[in-house]
C-alpha cells in the first residue's frame, strides 16, 4: 500500500481544516501529519512517502508559509528527485484582502514538486472562486484545494469534500 504523508505550513491552523479531513478520509496516522514549523527535520522525511499532501497558507506577495522556504530552496537547488511520487496541494488564503495573489503558495509548491519529478493530482475547477490573480491557477483549474475562511467559510466543507473525492479517483 502507498505510504501517505501530510506536510503543512500554517500560522493560525486554518489550513489544518483540510489536513484533518485528509486524515479522516485516508485514515492517516497522526505521526504522518508533519507541521513544517514544529515537526520537520529534513527533505528525507518527504522522501519516505509515496503520496504527499502538501499544504501551505499564503503570505507576503503570494509566498509560501515561512516554514516551507528553506525546503523549497533545497529541493530546487539540490535537484532532489520526487519521481514516482504523487503530490496534492492545499492551503488557506484570503480572496478579498489578498485577491492579487490568492493562495499562490499552492502554485509555487506545485512548480517546485512537479519540476522535481512528482506527479500532481487533485486539480479542481476554479468555478465558484473569485479573485484577481493566483499562481495556483492553471487554465480553468486550481492546482489544489484552496480555502478562504475569511470570506467564504460556507464553501469550505464542500470544497474539501469535492477535492477528496477527486483524490480518491486519482490515487
Ligand atoms: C501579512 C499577510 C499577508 C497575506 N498574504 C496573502 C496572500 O498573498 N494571498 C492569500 O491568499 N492570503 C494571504 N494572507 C491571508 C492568509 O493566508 C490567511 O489568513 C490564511 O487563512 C492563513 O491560514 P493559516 O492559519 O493556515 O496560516 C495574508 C495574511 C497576512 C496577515
Amino acid at each position: 500500500m502507498s505510504k501517505m504523508g501530510i506536510f503543512v505550513g500554517t500560522a493560525g491552523g486554518t489550513s489544518m481544516k483540510v489536513a484533518d479531513a485528509l486524515v479522516e478520509a485516508f485514515d492517516i496516522d497522526e505521526n504522518d501529519v508533519i507541521n513544517m514549523e514544529d515537526d520537520f527535520d529534513d527533505v528525507d522525511q518527504l522522501l519516505e512517502y509515496d503520496v504527499l499532501f502538501i499544504g501551505s497558507s499564503t503570505w507576503g506577495q503570494g509566498d509560501v508559509h515561512f516554514s516551507w522556504v528553506d525546503t523549497v530552496l533545497e529541493i530546487e537547488d539540490d535537484e532532489i528527485d520526487f519521481g514516482g511520487k504523487k503530490v496534492a496541494f492545499f492551503g488557506a488564503g484570503d480572496s478579498k484582502k489578498h485577491g492579487e495573489h490568492f493562495c499562490s503558495a499552492l502554485g509555487k509548491l506545485y512548480k517546485t514538486f512537479t519540476k522535481a519529478g512528482a506527479k500532481a493530482i487533485g486539480a479542481i475547477p476554479k468555478e465558484g472562486y473569485t479573485y484577481e490573480f493566483s499562481l495556483a491557477q492553471k487554465g480553468d483549474k486550481l492546482v489544489g484545494c484552496a480555502i478562504d475562511e475569511h470570506n467564504e467559510s460556507d464553501k469550505t466543507p464542500q470544497r474539501i469534500e469535492m477535492w477528496i473525492e477527486k483524490l480518491k479517483n486519482e490515487l
